[in-house]
C-alpha cells in the first residue's frame, strides 16, 4: 500500500485499465500510444510525477472502460518498460501484469521512411525489431530510438 497517498488524488474506476509505475514524464506518450487525445471522450484519469516507493516518482494512468489489447501493451513497453496493468472490473483488479518487451512489433509504430514497402500503401504490416535501446524497420533498416509516440501508425 506504499502508493496509497496518489491513490488519493487519482480516484479509483470502475471498469477499465490502470496503467501504473510509468516512468514519470511518459503518461502523454502512453495516452499518444492508446490513440486519447480526449476527443473520443473516454474518461480518463492522469497522475504525473507522483511519489512511488519503487520509482521515486512516477506516472499513472486509468482509462474508464477499456481493456488494453496485447498489441498496444506491446508498443507501452518500450517506452513504460517498468509499467503494470492493471485490469479493473466492478472496482477490482482481476489481472495485474507487468509489460514485457517483446522481440518485435507489428502494425503499430510506422516506418518513417517514405520509401520502405511498409509506408508505400501496399498492404504490408509495418513490423520492427525491437533492440536494447530503439527499434529498427524490418523492411528497410529505419532505426527509431526516442520519440516512438510520434511513430505510432494513425489508422
Ligand atoms: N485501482 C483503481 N481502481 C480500482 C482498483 C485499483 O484505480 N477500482 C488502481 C489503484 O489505485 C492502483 C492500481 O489500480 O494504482 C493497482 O491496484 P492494487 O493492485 O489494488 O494496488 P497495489 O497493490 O498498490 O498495486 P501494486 O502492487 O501493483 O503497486
Ligand atoms: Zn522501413
Amino acid at each position: 500500500m506504499s502508493d496509497s497517498n496518489q491513490e488519493l488524488r487519482v480516484s479509483k474506476i470502475k471498469n477499465g485499465t490502470v496503467i501504473d509505475h510509468i516512468a514519470a514524464g511518459q503518461a502523454l506518450n502512453v495516452l499518444a500510444i492508446l490513440g486519447i487525445d480526449g476527443s473520443g471522450g473516454e474518461e480518463v484519469s492522469v497522475g504525473m510525477n507522483v511519489p512511488s516507493d519503487r520509482l521515486g516518482r512516477k506516472d499513472i494512468v486509468k482509462v474508464e472502460g477499456r481493456e488494453l489489447s496485447p498489441a498496444e501493451v506491446d508498443v507501452l513497453s518500450l517506452i513504460a518498460p517498468a509499467a503494470s496493468i492493471n485490469i479493473v472490473r466492478e472496482y477490482d483488479v482481476v489481472e495485474k501484469s507487468r509489460v514485457t518487451r517483446p522481440e518485435v512489433v507489428t502494425g503499430i509504430l510506422s516506418c518513417p521512411n517514405a520509401n520502405c514497402i511498409s509506408t508505400e500503401g501496399e498492404p504490408v504490416e509495418s513490423r520492427f525489431d525491437v533492440l536494447d535501446d530503439a527499434v529498427r524497420c524490418g523492411y528497410c533498416d529505419t532505426i527509431l530510438r526516442e520519440d516512438l509516440a510520434e511513430h505510432i501508425a494513425t489508422d
